[in-house]
């Protein structure tokens, strides 16, 4: 119909994406094949039939063990070149990819092969795709703030290849003032924040992420329901939130699509975007994201320009960019 070829063709960024997340599970045993790693699961069917998730948590402890096959530069540029291939067919002209440096460094893997393979990676979707693609570094919530600290140590020598920081992994019981002196330095360097809230956690989560981390967006943020003064607040500040449809569902934070906030979230006047979390995870891409979503809640042009322009507007590209897409 002329609204899905709209939904496809429109330009469009991607701002919650982990690039681990687009791990399929093929590739999971390619690149194991290729380190001479054995996976605890026998074939792909049998790993593919683990992806049930009843919570974050769950979801996690599945996501790491496949992230578990990277082990060299190539491999990270081969994953995130699959990523951009199927950003392109999406109509993705921008995007801004989460990695997870601590899941890898903590298995000896080098912050250097990291950097170099989707360095790479992202070189070549501007070059050859026309894609504008940028990195922010997460830190793992579930660690300790020394951590993140002396990851971003690390990091710095390699501080023209990442834009901003972020903060993933479990929620509940990792609150945003944990990291606040991490993301104040990150501040001070000059790096562009936004931070995982209200996904799983409370909607205070995300008034802490912006009033003590200073977060410049709110990964997820669905939570945000809860809490009518929230509510006004981000429509007022006009705060974006980098929602995730398939992700919520698959996760249980909502029974199915049709139960989902976010035609609410948009209607109260919220800069709502959609993305896709992990697309190898929870079964779509972009553009299956904002299909599912628009057929379960009835959603229209009107709207599909709407979270088109906000993607847009909510990136960190520059504004002659910007103009350029709008
Ligand atoms: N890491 C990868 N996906 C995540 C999510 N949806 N929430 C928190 N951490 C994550
Ligand atoms: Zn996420």
């Amino acid at each position: 119909s002329r609204l899905m070829s709209f939904l496809r063709e429109m330009p469009k960024a991607e701002l919650h994406i982990h690039i681990e997340g687009s791990l399929e599970p093929e590739l999971i045993f390619a690149l194991a094949e290729r380190n001479g790693m054995r996976l605890v699961y026998p074939d792909v069917q049998t790993l593919k039939a683990g992806y049930a998730f009843k919570d974050l948590q769950s979801f996690l402890d599945i996501y790491y063990a496949g992230a578990s096959v990277l082990r060299t530069a190539q491999d990270f540029e081969d994953m995130a070149w699959a990523y951009f291939l199927r950003a392109k067919a999406d109509g993705v002209v921008r995007t801004e990819l989460f990695f997870d440096p601590q899941t890898h460094t903590s298995r000896g893997v080098p912050l250097k092969a990291c950097f170099a393979g989707l360095r790479e990676a992202c070189r070549r979707a501007r070059t050859k795709l026309g894609i504008s693609a940028d990195l922010i570094l997460c830190f793992l919530r579930h660690l300790s703030e020394e951590d993140a600290m002396s990851t971003l140590d690390d990091a710095l020598a390699f501080r023209n290849d990442f834009i901003g920081i972020g903060l993933d992994s479990s929620e509940k019981g990792n609150p945003p003032e944990k990291f606040a002196r991490v993301y104040a330095r990150c501040r001070e360097l000059g790096l562009r924040l936004v931070a995982h809230a209200g996904e799983e956690g409370p909607a205070d989560y995300i008034e802490s992420a912006l009033d003590v981390l200073k977060v410049e967006r709110i990964d997820h943020g669905v939570q945000s329901i809860h809490s009518p003064a929230l509510m006004l607040r981000l429509s007022q500040t006009k705060i974006p939130l980098t929602v995730c449809p398939l992700s919520n569902v698959k996760l249980c934070v909502f029974r199915d699509l049709a139960d989902h906030p976010l035609a609410q979230m948009l209607d109260a006047g919220l800069c709502v975007t959609i993305n896709s979390d992990d697309p190898a995870y929870f079964g779509g891409y972009l553009l299956d994201n904002y299909v599912q979503t628009f057929r379960a809640l009835n959603l229209g042009m009107e709207h599909a320009y709407q979270l088109a322009r906000n993607s847009l507007l909510a990136s960190f590209a520059s504004d002659s960019d910007k103009q350029h897409w709008i």
